[in-house]
């Protein structure tokens, strides 16, 4: 078999040309990173638990009409999805304080906050993704005005439909971060929602205990990350439902 080509490869990805023109395979690799790849580590199972997180909330926002670029799992570590040319932002929407939040404006960590407040930092590894506003965005044409509108209406309807199934089983869904795509049809583009949603990109807190379920548990040496994703994945019904509970006792806030 002729090997396939690769587009891209980043920190927890690789893409590889798909099968159609206009369609790309995402890999999911074991790679973990933090603080702009400063602190790295293989964590064995992650990509395949990614992969599988992905692709259920991909689909889940697909039949209630949120667009995306998921089209199907292929195998454990790899699915098709809609090539899109990305719009160079990272969307983050936050529901409670954390992390660059909290630093930033001094408010203690799981502070709720009177509603969703969303983010853009400009995509920019060498610069540390740094945060930009909508006047950056406008002078220096990243995304249009009428980009603008259709993001912010996706990254609050993500949030609501992650709150929502997050909750249900009794996770609550701190912040998360959002790429988008534009996929063109002749003269028009439009947007949809595109990369990944796992806990790589969401904070992830036990509504009971606190417990932290997401990349936090690796950037702060909380515990063993692929027992926390093996948690959530468990909880939503991703995994089979053979795989054990996890019960950790301690990583509290
Ligand atoms: O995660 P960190 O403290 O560096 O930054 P943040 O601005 O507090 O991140 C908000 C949310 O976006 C968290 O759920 C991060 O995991 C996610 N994020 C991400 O997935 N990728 C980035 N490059 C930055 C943030």
């Amino acid at each position: 078999m002729a090997r396939r080509k690769k587009i891209y490869e980043g920190k927890a990805k690789i893409l590889y040309e798909g099968p159609e023109p206009g369609t790309i395979v995402q890999y999911f690799k074991d790679d973990a990173t933090a603080f702009n790849a400063e602190k790295k580590a293989v964590i064995e199972g992650k990509g395949v638990l990614n992969n599988r997180l992905s692709e259920f909330f991909m689909t889940g926002l697909g039949q209630i009409g949120v667009p995306n670029h998921f089209i199907k799992r292929l195998n454990m570590r790899e699915q098709l999805v809609r090539s899109v040319e990305i719009v160079p932002l990272e969307v983050i929407v936050r529901n409670y304080a954390a992390g660059t939040m909290s630093k930033r404006l001094g408010i203690e960590e799981g502070t709720q906050l009177p509603r969703p407040i969303v983010e853009y930092c400009y995509k920019d590894d060498s610069l540390g993704d740094p945060l930009v506003t909508e006047e950056h965005i406008a002078a220096f044409g990243w995304a249009s005005q009428q980009d603008m509108d259709d993001i912010l209406s996706l990254a609050l309807r993500v949030n609501d439909f992650l709150s929502g199934v997050m909750m249900a089983v009794g996770i609550r869904l701190v912040d998360f971060k959002i790429e988008v795509g534009r996929v063109f049809d002749g003269d028009f583009h439009r947007l949809i929602v595109a990369d990944e949603i796992s806990p790589d990109s969401c904070r992830l807190w036990d509504i009971e205990t606190g417990q932290k379920l997401d990349k936090d548990v690796f950037r702060r040496d909380l515990g063993d990350l692929k027992d926390a994703y093996t948690e959530v994945a468990r909880r939503l019904g991703v995994m089979p439902k053979n795989t054990p509970p996890v019960t950790k006792p301690t990583l509290i806030n």
